[in-house]
């Protein structure tokens, strides 16, 4: 589990600097985050960046248990939470990272420890309903459910965590979420010099935010209680740690971020940046490597995308990974003993196709209202909302009613086409299966379904600010 005695208390370099750095919580900047919310805990003493344990789920069935688990996430006070552990690693938060690979099978079965029933999806993979982990995959206390995923898609970051109708944003904000890293040989060979040593050069990132009660429990009320912004919390966590410490070697470094919060969005004043102002590299959005790197000083993220950046840092310099105006993490590169030279950010990265018009798609719009519904509909596990034909292309429309939302569809990848008509950033311009909405102006993507998704076990479509999910902003559709 994430034990703060387990790690150095006493960075030599710079601490005092960088604790007045991090101080976050009183800063005169005009940031939304923060706003009508208690001041953040700030650690007296900064931990390590915890970096959950790869495990290697390639052509092996893997067992995950999900259980009560206790973090040390504040100074002196224990907090309880959940966690998916395997068999060696027992974790406090968060799970494991999981490893595959194109072209390969990973069998995951999770034994729920919990007293309540959970599921558990794999969201990003191009897998069959059945083994998809939606709502209608209940894994009751004491039961297990085996997911069988055919790898066939190409190398990305994607994430794992529960989909149990109504009650997801209770068990993620309780620690239930980890990372998948798909690799593809072939994309090594021809990108040899891409950082992908993990814990080294390449680094797992996932965002969240809590606010934990007085005695360091996480808090979390009902649905309703948050209102149309959803959870809010006062802290913004790096993998399950507030204000951590990253030791690196000099170079290319590349973090897979994954916005993992609840409901908050990284996004116009609070987006991701590094506290120097330095340009980083965007290499890939939800789905996969982008055509090319796409420089950037700030990039927002929306709950549930990932993108993965690179950033170059020097021998001994030191800054922060900034949400808005808040330091969230410290990287150092005092790592000396790697070499890490050969780690180069390449001018080309992957074939992405063009999000061109075709003719005669199908078509459909969706709705998200401040209602909580879809299209007018509240989730309903008894119905069908729409039915797709395998192997077709589908445009659809997606907009909201005036406040901002992301809609993720399950068991595939799209490219956006435009937004509101205009162009698409450049980092979008790639695979992704989330992605935000700003209000009435629509988005229109290019999605293309290739797995079967049954009446029994039909695949999801929803807003991912996981209070707008849980009460009813998702609908469901079969892929036949
Ligand atoms: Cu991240 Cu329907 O899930
Ligand atoms: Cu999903
Ligand atoms: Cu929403």
């Amino acid at each position: 589990m994430i034990s703060r005695r387990n790690f150095v208390k006493n960075i030599s370099l710079g601490t005092v600097s960088l604790i007045v750095l991090g101080c976050g919580g009183k800063s005169k900047g005009k940031t939304s985050i923060g706003a009508n919310q208690a001041i953040p805990n700030t650690p007296t003493t900064r931990d390590k960046l915890f970096v959950p344990p790869l495990i290697d789920t390639r052509n092996t069935t893997t067992d995950l248990w999900v259980r009560v688990s206790e973090a040390s996430i504040l100074d002196a006070k224990k907090t309880s939470t959940y966690s998916y552990n395997t068999a060696t690693d027992t974790l406090g938060l968060l799970g494991p990272t999981l490893l595959m690979e194109r072209n390969m099978t990973s069998s995951l079965n999770f034994i729920n420890e919990l007293d309540v029933e959970t599921t558990a999806h794999q969201h990003g993979l191009h897998v069959s309903g059945n083994n998809d982990g939606g709502p209608q995959s209940k894994i009751l206390p004491g039961k297990s459910r085996t997911n069988i995923l055919e790898i066939d898609q190409p190398a990305g970051t994607h994430w794992y965590h529960p989909h149990p109708h109504g009650k997801t944003g209770e068990q993620v904000i309780k620690g239930l979420a980890g990372l998948i890293i798909i690799q593809d040989p072939k994309e090594i060979n021809s990108l040899p010099n891409l950082p992908r040593n993990y814990g080294i050069n390449d680094f797992p990132i996932i965002i969240q935010d809590k606010t934990f009660n007085d005695d360091g429990s996480i808090q979390y009320n009902t649905q309703k209680s948050y209102g149309k912004r959803g959870y809010l919390g006062d802290n913004i966590l790096v993998n399950g740690q507030i204000q951590p410490i990253v030791s690196t070697p000099s170079g290319w470094i590349r973090f897979r971020i994954l916005n993992g919060s609840n409901a908050r969005f990284y996004e116009r004043g609070d987006s991701i940046s590094f506290s120097n102002q330095q340009p980083f590299y965007v290499i890939a959005s939800d789905g996969g490597l982008l055509s090319t790197p796409v420089s950037i000083t700030s990039l927002p993220i929306g709950p549930g995308e990932r993108y993965e950046i690179m950033v170059n840092i020097n021998q001994n310099q030191q800054f922060d990974l900034m949400a808005g105006d808040r330091s969230i993490l410290s990287l150092i590169a005092d790592l000396s003993t790697y070499d890490n030279s050969q780690s180069i950010l390449p001018t080309v990265l992957a074939n992405v196709p063009q999000a061109l018009n075709q003719k005669n798609n199908v078509t459909r719009t969706f709705e998200l209202s401040e209602k909580m519904t879809i299209n007018s509909k509240k989730m309903d596990m008894a119905v069908i909302d729409e039915a797709v034909t395998i192997d077709t292309t589908e445009v659809w429309y997606i907009h909201g009613k005036g406040a901002r939302h992301t809609f993720h569809v399950h068991g595939c990848s799209f490219l956006i086409v435009d937004r509101n008509g205009a162009n698409v950033p450049d980092w979008e311009k790639g695979w992704k299966d989330t992605v935000i909405i700003s209000g009435k102006r629509p988005v229109k993507v290019l999605v293309k379904f290739n797995k079967i998704a049954d009446r029994n076990s039909p695949y999801m479509y929803h807003c991912h600010m996981l209070e707008h999910e849980d009460m009813g902003m998702m609908g469901q559709f079969i892929v036949t």
